[in-house]
């Protein structure tokens, strides 16, 4: 029986007859089909029992954040090693060199591998070297991966994998499916020189179409503020830029605070704002500081025109010149900080920033209202834990469980407002508030790692979420 075949089947059958095993992308190289035609192509000749379509799967390796500064800096218990160098150290200057979780990661592998010894004097431990340790295995795969992208095959030393496989956000894992076609035995030796239009298969693959939609961290932004509404709060807005007293000195913030400085905030060159505010809530909030942080405030300071580093800035604003007896606001949008970038640091990111002021409200109510949220964002697993802002007292942070990453994320600051902030302006009722990153929020939703991605414009990414 002779068969009869499209001119596509016709295409891809000559050419597996040379090369027998290819993928789709190397077939529509090959005839100079699309890759669409060829993906049709596949399947009828597939479900005519001539081609065999098998699926493997690619698995990939590259460095992740941990990693990366690991290449560059050393293991954590390699830094430790260096710093042992010339003189044993104690727990103290250890933990102070290292920052952070550093220190314990360090002392513990270190330790593991037998490179350490630990004293216990009376006061602090005394770390010294036991051992000069040559590179590890998991050094050496960290050098090996560098700043390309291996393939399984390549990765020779398994157990070293599976260790920094083990150790967060050292290693990034991917896997591609990838599809090979081959010829069925009844295809090897077929001819095909009668062709036809063949009959058309209505359920064979076909490429994806990818309509226009809105960015994922637009979506997120919209469904907060879908949330907010829906309890109850109205949207107020606000300058990006602002007078340092509106985004600082109102905020009780002292003129020599740090986070006043030009290394994490900017500042508008030689743009000053004459008249930041009426003149007694300038008299009032200078009053406020010279007593109660007890140093000579400069209206000159006050002045000076920044990117507003939060959002708290437009609420305030808005407390002072409405004095609301009862309200429920938020706002939204884009704030800056000076700092460095990196996988959790932006400079410029989205704030969510809300208030209540009313009767009766206590601090009881603005966890409420923040377990209310995060419920419908599908966080649940949060706690509460004081910190400190100059203008909140209690101040509190939520962690939220982040399950991808194994560890608590913090997420909004909070507190009540401080008499010295409200009672200048003439504000008399408590304020709750509460502020805080929007791609913070949306990399939980997106489980991502690294905050970049927000701004990459991968476009394979934004397709797939
Ligand atoms: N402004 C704080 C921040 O940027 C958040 C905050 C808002 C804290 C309101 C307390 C009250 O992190």
């Amino acid at each position: 029986m002779s068969q009869v075949f499209h001119d596509i089947e016709k295409k891809i059958l000559e050419t597996l007859q040379k090369v027998p095993n290819q993928t789709p992308e190397q077939l529509s190289k090959n005839t100079e089909l699309s890759i669409d035609q060829i993906r049709r192509g596949i399947e009828w000749l597939r479900l005519k029992g001539f081609a065999i379509v098998t699926e493997s799967e690619k698995i990939t390796f590259s460095l992740g954040p941990n990693g990366l500064d690991s290449l560059k800096n050393g293991l954590p218990e390699r830094k430790l090693i260096n710093m042992l160098k010339d003189e044993p150290k104690t727990f103290e200057q250890i933990r102070s060199a290292l920052s952070g979780a550093g220190f314990n990661v360090a002392i513990a592998n270190a330790k593991k591998n037998g490179w350490i010894k630990i004293e216990k004097g009376n006061s602090d431990s005394l770390v010294s070297i036991k051992e000069k340790p040559i590179e590890t295995p998991e050094e050496k795969l960290l050098s090996f991966i560098g700043e390309k992208t291996v393939s399984q095959e390549e990765i020779t030393n398994s157990l070293a994998m599976k260790i920094l496989l083990s150790r967060p956000n050292y290693i990034i894992q991917t896997s591609e499916k990838l599809k090979n076609i081959s010829l069925a035995d009844a295809a090897l030796s077929l001819d095909t020189s009668i062709s036809s239009s063949g009959a058309i298969d209505v359920e064979a693959d076909v490429s994806s179409i990818f309509a226009a939609r809105t960015h994922p961290l637009q979506d997120t932004i919209d469904e907060i503020r879908e949330i907010f509404v829906n309890l109850g709060f109205s949207e107020i807005f606000g300058s990006m830029t602002q007078s340092s007293f509106w985004n600082f000195d109102a905020l009780f913030t002292p003129q020599d605070h740090p986070a006043r400085e030009l290394q994490d905030t900017f500042y508008l060159e030689d743009t000053e704002l004459k008249n930041p505010a009426t003149s007694s809530q300038i008299k009032n909030i200078s009053l406020s500081h010279s007593k109660n942080w007890k140093y000579d405030w400069k209206l000159s300071e006050s002045q000076k025109m920044v990117l507003r580093t939060h959002t708290t800035c437009v609420t305030i604003k808005y407390l002072a010149e409405q004095k609301p007896e009862n309200a429920r606001i938020f706002s939204l949008g884009r704030v800056f900080r000076n700092e460095k970038v990196s996988y959790k640091h932006l400079v410029e990111f989205n704030q969510i920033e809300g208030i209540v002021i009313g009767n009766n409200t206590t601090l009881r109510d603005l966890m409420g209202i923040q377990k209310e949220f995060y419920k419908k964002l599908g966080l649940t697993k949060i706690k509460f834990w004081p910190t400190f802002f100059p203008y909140t007292e209690p101040s509190l942070q939520t962690m939220v469980y982040n399950e991808k990453l194994g560890k608590w994320i913090e997420l909004f600051g909070m507190g009540i407002f401080r008499p010295e902030v409200t009672k200048p302006l003439g504000i008399d009722k408590p304020v709750l508030a509460w502020g805080g990153g929007i791609e913070r929020i949306a990399m939980l939703k997106y489980e991502l790692d690294d905050v970049r991605e927000f701004y990459n414009n991968n476009i394979s990414w934004l397709r797939s979420v």
